[in-house]
C-alpha cells in the first residue's frame, strides 16, 4: 500500500510538471482529485512546527510574525536507503542537502514572488524530499489566518489569506489538519472556524492541539483531547513541539522528539493517552488514513488518467511535426509516465478485484 501512496505523489509531481498545480491548467480534474493534506490555523499557532515534525527534519522558516506567505506544496517520499535530499520545482536540476539551505531558498523564493513585502502570494512553492525516513504524503503549508493586516500589508491581506486556504481545503479530497493552540481559547481557534465552515461533520478534519506546554498552571487539555471540547469523527492528536527558545538554542529534531515522547509518558494528566499523543503518532495516523482514502478512489483515479493521457495524445498531435523540443519532450516523457500508472492501477484493481491484494 506504500508503494499506491508513492504513486500517487509521482501522479502530482507529474501534473505539477506540466503546469497544473490545481488551478489553471491543462489537467485540472487530476490534480484535484489526489489526496493532500494542508495544514491550516492561526497564525504562529504551530502549523510550520508540525509540519517539520511529521517530515522530522528542520527546513521551515518558522518564527513570531507572518512567516509563511505563500503554499508551500510539500511532497515526502520514502526511499530505500541513501542520504535525505530536497528539490524545489523552480530548480529542477538541483539537490540540497543542506536543509538549511532548503529553508533559505523558501525565503528566497517567497520575495522572489512577492518582492520582500510583507505581502502574501497565492502561487505555490513545490518542494520534495526524499528520504528513509518519511512515510509517503502530500503536504501543503499555508499562510496564517489573522484577524489584523500588519504594517505594511496592503489592504485585504486578511481576507486574501482567508479566501486562499479556503480555496486549497474547500477540495472534497483535501485532508485538514486543524491547527489549534492550547494556550488559547478553543472557541476562538480560526483553524475550527474555517475548517467547520468546508467540512461542518468533520470527516475529513483532524484537530491538532500544540503548546500544550505553555498551558496556565493548573488547566490541562484533556477535555479537548477526548473530544469533549469540539467532536471531531477522529480523535484530537496532541503535539508538543520546539518553542523559539529551543530553535534558539538548535535542539535537534531527534532530541525534540525524545522530549515530545517523555512529556506525555510522565504527566500525570496525559498518561492514558500518551500512546495516541505526538508528531510520530500523527504522521502514522495521517499515512493511514491517506492510504484509506486513495484506496476508495483508485476506480475514478485509473479512469481519469485514461481521460489524461487522451488528451496528451491531442495535445501531442496538435503541436504537430516538428514537436518543439522543450514542449515535446516533456508531454512525451508525462505521457510515458501516466501510461505507466494506468498500468499500475490496472493491476492493482485487478489485484483487489480477485481478492488477491497484498
Ligand atoms: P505558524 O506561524 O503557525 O507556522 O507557527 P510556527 O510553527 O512558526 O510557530 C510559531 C512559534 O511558536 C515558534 O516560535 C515556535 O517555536 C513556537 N511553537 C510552536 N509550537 C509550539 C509548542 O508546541 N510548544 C512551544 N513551547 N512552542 C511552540
Ligand atoms: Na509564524
Ligand atoms: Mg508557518
Amino acid at each position: 500500500m506504500e508503494n499506491l501512496i508513492s504513486l500517487v505523489n509521482k501522479i502530482q509531481r507529474a501534473c505539477t510538471a506540466l503546469g497544473d498545480h490545481g488551478d489553471e491548467s491543462a489537467m485540472p480534474t487530476l490534480w484535484d482529485s489526489l489526496p493532500s493534506i494542508a495544514v491550516v490555523g492561526g497564525q504562529s499557532s504551530g502549523k510550520s512546527s508540525v509540519l517539520e515534525s511529521i517530515v522530522g527534519k528542520d527546513f521551515l522558516p518558522r518564527g513570531s510574525g507572518i512567516v509563511t506567505r505563500r503554499p508551500l506544496v510539500l511532497q515526502l517520499h520514502k526511499i530505500d536507503e541513501g542520504r535525505e535530499y530536497a528539490e524545489f520545482m523552480h530548480l529542477p536540476r538541483k539537490r540540497f542537502t543542506d536543509f538549511a539551505a532548503v529553508r533559505k531558498e523558501i525565503s528566497d523564493e517567497t520575495d522572489r514572488e512577492t518582492g520582500r513585502s510583507k505581502a502574501i502570494s497565492s502561487v505555490p512553492i513545490h518542494l520534495s524530499i526524499f528520504s528513509p525516513n518519511v512515510v509517503n504524503l502530500t503536504l501543503v503549508d499555508l499562510p496564517g489566518l489573522t484577524k489584523v493586516a500588519v504594517d505594511g500589508q496592503p489592504e485585504g491581506t486578511v481576507q486574501d489569506i482567508e479566501d486562499m486556504v479556503r480555496a486549497f481545503i474547500e477540495k472534497p479530497n483535501c485532508i485538514i489538519l486543524a491547527i489549534s493552540p492550547a494556550n488559547q481559547d478553543l472557541a476562538t481557534s480560526d483553524a475550527i472556524k474555517i475548517s467547520r465552515e468546508v467540512d461542518p461533520k468533520g470527516e475529513r478534519t483532524f484537530g491538532v492541539l500544540t503548546k500544550i506546554d505553555l498551558m496556565d498552571q493548573g488547566t490541562n487539555a484533556v477535555d479537548i483531547l477526548e473530544g469533549r471540547s469540539y467532536k471531531l469523527q477522529f480523535p484530537w492528536i496532541g503535539v508538543v513541539n520546539r518553542s523559539q527558545a529551543d530553535i534558539n538554542k538548535s535542539i535537534d529534531m531527534i532530541a525534540a522528539r525524545h522530549r515530545e515522547r517523555e512529556y506525555f509518558a510522565s504527566s500525570a494528566e496525559y498518561r492514558h493517552l500518551a500512546n495516541r499523543m505526538g508528531s510520530e503518532h500523527l504522521g502514522r495516523v495521517l499515512s493511514k488514513h491517506l492510504e484509506v482514502v486513495i484506496k476508495s478512489r483508485i476506480p475514478g483515479l485509473q479512469s481519469l488518467i485514461s481521460k489524461t493521457i487522451g488528451e496528451l495524445e491531442s495535445e501531442l498531435s496538435r503541436l504537430g511535426k516538428p514537436i518543439a523540443a522543450d514542449a515535446g519532450g516533456k508531454l512525451y516523457v508525462i505521457m510515458e509516465i501516466s501510461r505507466t500508472f494506468d498500468q499500475i492501477f490496472k493491476e492493482h484493481l485487478d489485484g483487489v478485484r480477485s481478492g488477491g491484494e497484498k
